[in-house]
Order: C-alpha cells, then structure tokens, then sequence
C-alpha cells in the first residue's frame, strides 16, 4: 500500500530544521533549509557514523524566503506531482528534545497536532521524524507509542479531511542494535506497521574528531577534507595529519566543485569504495560525485530499495547530482519539463 502511493510520483525529501527552541504547545513552525548557502556561513549538521557517533554541531536558523502556498505550488505542478516531505529534527534539534517530546502523552498530543496541521497548512505531502538520536530503551519504546499514535491521528485526520494520508517515515541508523554505550533497538513492528518507510543514514565515518585516521568520507553533499601528511600519497587510507579545507574540514558539494576548478584539483573515481576524491597539494577532499551517485543509485534498485535518500539538496551544485540521482532512479523522463 505504502509503495503504491509513492511509486505513482517521486520523492523530494525537504529538509527542514527546527529552530532553536521547540514548542511543543504552539505550531513552532521550523525555517525552510533549501536554500543555498557558502560552507562559512553554515555550520552544517552532523550525522551518526555508521559505527561511531559524530560531534553535534549547530546549524543557525535561517528564515524561510516563502509564502505559505509555494510549495504546494511548485512541486504539485509537475505531472505527475513530486511529492515533498516535512522533514522534522536533525543534530540541532538536540537529542532531549524527542526523548522529553516522546515519554509525555500531552507532548506527544501537541507535537502530533503540530505536524499534522503544519504539513496541510504547507502542503506537504507527508511527515518526516529525524531524532538524532533515542538513546536507550526508553526512548524505543516510547518512539513505539509515539509511531502508533502519530500514524493514528494521521488516519483520523485524512478521514475528516477527505484528502490522501500524509506520508510518515523516519531517519534511522542503520543497525538495529546500536551497541555504542546502551544497547538499544528500533521498535521494528511499529515501524513496519506504522510508517510507509524509513531511510538509514550511514555516514561520517570519519571527520576532525579523529584526524589522527586516513583520509575517509562523510555523507552525501556534505564532506569532509583532510590534510595529507604526504601529498605524493594521496590514495584513499592515505595517512592524515589534519583536516583540509572547508568549515573544520567540512565542504559542501557545492564548495568542492568550486575548490577543484580554482585549484585544479585531480579528481579520481574510486570504484573499490565507490566515492570520489580530489586532491590539491596537502589537500584531500572525499566526497559523492555524480559517479558514485550513479552507481549507488544503481546499487540501490538492484536491491529494490524504495528510494534512494541523500541530505541535503541544497548543498548541491546547480542540481548536478540530484538530476543524475532522479534519471537514474526514473529514467530520463524524471526531468521532462511539464
Ligand atoms: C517513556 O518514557 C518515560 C519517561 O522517560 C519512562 O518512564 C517510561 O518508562 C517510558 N515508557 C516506556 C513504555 O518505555
Ligand atoms: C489540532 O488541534 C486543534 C485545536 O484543538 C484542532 O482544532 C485540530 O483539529 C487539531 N488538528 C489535528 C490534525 O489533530
Ligand atoms: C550553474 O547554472 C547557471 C545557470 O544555468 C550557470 O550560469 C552557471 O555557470 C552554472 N555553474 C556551474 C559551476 O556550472
């Protein structure tokens, strides 16, 4: 059923982020994080590694440049309608936020409430829940009820309202038992029951809190760069000593494209590790390019995967990868004018 209503259009995630302070008793409408913007100006969010946790950073609010209706406007006028989701949290919304909004049932009332009417007053098409991260056994089950009663109040709604149900899907990390400190598990049947789909995030391996690593990968249009100890050896796992350029050693895709035309950067596919990498001197920049975006865009139909998701779009450069990702995906007719 899920499938069904995705598949007929596409997915555009929109990444949005909670400002500051949240409120769980008034409509605290979060600011619109599609707009492009220099790595210096932006503090971008961190993500959990796969295997280790990242540093938190702060990412500034930024005051959403639109009417309330352009959403609904711009990506409803595609034939067929591309489909947007709310996306609410990330790293700056602070892991107690969702672990106090969950364990309350007046919060987890408000909170729902909010999304709901906030996704139809914008027209979105569905809600996203990104906490980074539950924490411990608590928060799991605790997410359980909230998925359960969020699914529910989306179903009540949609009846009232006569309109299709919003969409519902979560960020997750990838392993279903993060054994970091507490072990902990994803409430899977609520998942499977409740959502339409999740997308794991598996990045940020490394970065500047272990520079004492080799050079190694971030995520998708957010990267890290290092500082090469030898710049004669500039293949990956080549020793570091220090992170390259960038926001502490953090680049969009956006920057990297720029930093290798002005530095005329040698830029190399590695098929192994399926990424890209450029370097400069002392320079190394690892990152996703449009071809490691292609294969792993292939990779993920030949698992028939739901969706392939990356963050963040607005990082991109002039829509590069995301039209490599889409044609990939859909095919060449994904980007027909309509
Ligand atoms: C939900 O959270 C509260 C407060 O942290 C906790 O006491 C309670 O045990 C949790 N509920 C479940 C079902 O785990
Ligand atoms: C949210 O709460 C308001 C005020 O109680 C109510 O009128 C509205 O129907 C609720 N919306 C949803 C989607 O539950
Ligand atoms: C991005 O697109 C704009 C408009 O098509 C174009 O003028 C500009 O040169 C492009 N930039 C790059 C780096 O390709």
């Amino acid at each position: 059923m899920a499938w069904q209503r995705i598949s007929t259009s596409f997915l555009v995630i929109a990444v949005i982020v909670l400002a500051a302070d949240v409120s769980f008793s008034t409509a605290s409408f979060p600011s619109l994080l599609t707009r492009k913007s220099g790595p210096t100006s932006t503090t971008p969010r961190s993500k959990p590694a796969c295997t280790s946790p990242s540093p938190s950073q702060p990412l500034a609010p930024s005051p959403s440049p639109y009417a309330d209706d352009v959403i609904k406007a711009t990506l409803h006028a595609k034939k067929p309608p591309a489909q947007a989701m709310l996306s609410i949290g990330g790293a700056n919304s602070g892991p107690g936020t969702f672990s106090n909004m969950v364990s309350d049932g007046d919060n987890r009332a408000a909170f729902i409430n909010s999304t709901i009417t906030t996704a139809r007053k914008y027209g979105f098409d569905g809600l996203d829940f990104d906490w980074e991260f539950p924490s411990n056994p608590s928060d799991m089950s605790n997410l359980s009820i909230f998925f359960e009663e969020w699914w529910k109040a989306v179903d009540s709604e949609a009846s009232d309202s006569g309109k299709p149900p919003l969409l519902l899907s979560a960020a997750v990390y990838f392993a279903s038992r993060f054994f970091i400190d507490t072990p902990r598990a994803y409430p899977v049947e609520a998942i499977a029951k409740y959502l339409d789909f999740v997308n794991p995030m598996c990045f940020d391996y490394h970065g500047s809190w272990d520079t004492s690593v080799t050079a190694g990968y971030g995520d998708a249009t957010l990267w890290k760069s290092w500082k090469l100890k030898d710049p004669k050896n500039h293949g990956i796992g080549a020793p570091a000593d220090g992170i390259g350029p960038g926001n502490n050693g953090i680049l969009l895709y956006s920057d990297i494209v720029a930093y290798n035309d002005e530095h005329h950067a040698s830029v190399v596919y590695d098929g192994e590790t399926v990424s890209e990498y450029s370097y400069s001197g002392t320079d190394w920049i690892g990152y996703d390019g449009p071809t490691s975006v292609e294969k792993k865009v292939e990779y993920a139909k030949t698992k028939d995967l739901g969706g392939y998701f990356f963050w963040a779009l607005g990082y991109d450069m002039n829509w590069t990868l995301s039209a490599i990702g889409s044609i990939k995906y859909m095919g060449r007719n994904a980007l027909e004018p309509t």
